[in-house]
């Protein structure tokens, strides 16, 4: 027993001073007490991880079936030992007692209402397949894939995810918001949307993972969060305006006559290949093989109705589709530039 107590002592004290910073940043205001309560479990734990695998293995030893004892042997007779029975109920009713109470307290802190929302910024997160959307107050436009914030600076963000279309197959699926550093781990639910509060405490680059299955998608689904001083963020979000001004001003005209098709093979590869097969029509990944595209008398339209020329196929690269295959995100979503989508049409053209 002394053993185990000395044993556990370590451990326990181990736990207590573990720096969990070192190994993966406390970069928000909730990391802290989220780091708190795993702390405050880990080290009630270790005395009962020690002492039942310990007893346990002792009693193994010392209760073993000896030689000289009948086959029907009974051991100790501990049935309805009052004592025993009143310790192990006991013990972890206070144990999750407390740790109900210390859970009440904190989960306000990101979980907002009322007053305690009071935040410099509101935004919104909204998932898609396969790709995180953002929305700042005062943008025309979305940011895709990259959230940028001010250190120090509170942020209430709305989570949710996009409802695509009403088809099962193809619809509005659950995603989830995880940015580990942060402690933060939200689902992003279609039709509800769940405010989070925190505050950015360390400047750095961060991933955002998408939490739950969500499709084919899903494990390329991830964005990055860049938290940095109040001034580059206003630098950032200054040429985010800009940019906003020129999209509405209209778009880089798209060159199709310099597409290059062995550039658009290599984007292909990298970015179409998750939804879209260089096959046949009937080859489906998430949208339809891509193989005869412009020469398939089968399929002589789009997904938008229009004929399959190159000039329609540039509109949906653009602006993307919904239809009853599903959704096709528009240029901004899948990173595409103009030269993109002329080198895309210029390989696709070379398919049949
Ligand atoms: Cu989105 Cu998994």
């Amino acid at each position: 027993m002394i053993l185990l107590g000395v044993i556990s002592a370590a451990l326990m004290y181990g736990v207590a001073v573990f720096p969990v910073d070192r190994y993966l940043p406390e970069a928000s205001t909730v990391s802290l007490p989220i780091d708190w309560i795993f702390k405050f479990c880990a080290f009630f734990s270790v005395p009962i991880l020690v002492y039942v695998n310990g007893l346990m293995l002792y009693f193994v030893v010392r209760y073993r079936h000896r030689p000289d004892e009948p086959m029907d042997a009974v051991g100790s007779p501990i049935h309805e030992s009052r004592l025993l029975e009143t310790v192990w109920t006991v013990i972890p009713a206070l144990l999750l007692i407390a740790l109900a109470v210390v859970s009440y307290l904190v989960i306000p802190l990101y979980y907002p209402t009322g007053q305690a929302a009071a935040s410099a910024v509101t935004m919104e997160a909204i998932g898609h397949k396969f790709y995180f959307e953002f929305r700042y107050p005062g943008l025309t436009q979305s940011v895709m894939n990259e959230m940028h914030l001010p250190v120090g600076v509170p942020v209430t963000l709305d989570i949710t995810s996009a409802e695509e279309t009403t088809d099962v197959a193809t619809g509005a699926v659950i995603h989830g918001f995880w940015i580990p550093e942060f402690r933060l781990k939200q689902d992003m639910i279609p039709g509800m949307v769940v405010p989070i509060h925190f505050t950015p405490r360390e400047i750095g680059t961060f991933r955002i993972v998408c939490s739950e299955f969500c499709g084919l998608g899903h494990s390329h689904m991830w964005g990055t969060v860049v938290v940095q001083s109040k001034p580059d963020f206003d630098r950032w979000y200054a040429q985010q305006v800009q940019a906003g001004r020129s999209a509405a001003a209209g778009v880089a005209p798209i060159n199709l006559a310099a597409g290059n098709a062995a550039a658009g093979q290599a984007l292909f590869a990298a970015k179409c290949t998750l939804c879209h097969n260089a096959a046949p029509f009937a080859q489906r990944k998430v949208g339809p093989g891509l193989a005869n595209l412009f020469h398939d008398p089968a399929h002589p339209r789009l997904v938008t109705g229009k004929p399959a020329t190159p000039d329609n196929v540039v509109d949906i690269l653009e602006h993307g589709a919904h239809g009853d295959m599903g959704v096709m995100p528009n240029m901004q979503a899948n990173g595409l530039t103009a030269k993109d989508i002329a080198n895309l049409v210029a390989y696709l053209k070379t398919l049949h």
